[in-house]
């Protein structure tokens, strides 16, 4: 039976994450361990990626951001980087034509600028053609950074003329605007750090790290991920239900 408690009332920190974040981490050691080149560890993690969209729909979780590639990643070596471009753009292809039958709606963060004008293309028409659908949203963070984004939303707001500031107005020159911030950050592959994720985002979720390497980490990872969520006393800065 599934530890996860998929009734829970509205407003109770029991209840499913709205939005969760995952870092794709453990490809390349998931290879490793299996004797294959590193791409073969990033494409069992795409496989991966389309399972956990897949679930986490299935849950009823509104949003799933992904990070799959960092400001950093383009130092790996060139045949790394174009292994994940080919990768990006499969999926990318795969999903226009699934488009009707996800019902997805599909968004990237990130400055798209660098990549080869395909990519690009691709990025523009899925993000298009998939806005139409509410139900569900993924987030694919790429060329993405936590630090860049709020440069980036900074520039963007002076440029604006300096709107009178809140922390709601600078949320919204964040990529993904207003959706809500993630409630659950999900590490797979051992590290325990935020690696430059969603700096402004991530204010106040809760984090769940994994042993587990990302290509392993199946629905019963997510269900496991999830559960412990749910433990979670919520607090946003006040004093919580065990000192009343
Ligand atoms: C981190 O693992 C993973 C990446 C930098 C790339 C993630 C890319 C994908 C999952 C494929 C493309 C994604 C989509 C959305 C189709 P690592 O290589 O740092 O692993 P390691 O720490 O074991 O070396």
């Amino acid at each position: 039976m599934s530890p996860l408690k998929r009734n829970a009332v509205a407003g109770e920190s029991s209840k499913l994450p709205r939005h969760i974040a995952v870092i794709m981490d453990g490809n390349g050691r998931w290879a490793k361990r299996r004797g294959l080149p590193r791409s073969a560890g990033h494409s069992a993690g795409a496989d991966s990626f389309r399972k956990a969209a897949r679930y986490c729909q299935k849950l009823g979780v509104e949003y799933l951001t992904v990070y799959a590639f960092s400001t950093e990643n383009w130092k790996r070596p060139a045949d790394e980087v174009a292994g994940i471009m080919s990768l990006l753009e499969k999926y990318l292809r795969q999903a226009l034509r699934d488009l009707e039958k996800e019902k997805v709606r599909i968004c990237i963060f990130g400055d798209l600028a660098p990549f080869a004008p395909e990519l690009q293309r691709l990025c523009r028409e899925c993000m298009d053609r998939s806005s139409v659908y509410t139900g569900a949203q993924v987030n694919i963070c790429l060329n993405y950074g936590g630090r860049d984004e709020i440069v980036r939303a900074a520039r963007r707001w002076a440029a604006d003329g300096c709107p009178e500031l809140s922390e709601q107005v600078f949320g919204s020159y964040m990529w993904g605007g207003n959706i809500p911030d993630p409630d659950l950050l999900i590490r797979p592959g051992g590290e325990k750090r935020i690696s430059n994720f969603l700096l402004w985002e991530c204010a106040y979720a809760e984090f769940y790290f994994s042993d587990v390497l990302w290509p392993d980490f199946d629905e019963k990872e997510f269900d496991k991920a999830i559960a412990a969520y749910q433990e979670r006393q919520r607090r946003f800065g006040d004093i919580g239900d065990n000192e009343a």
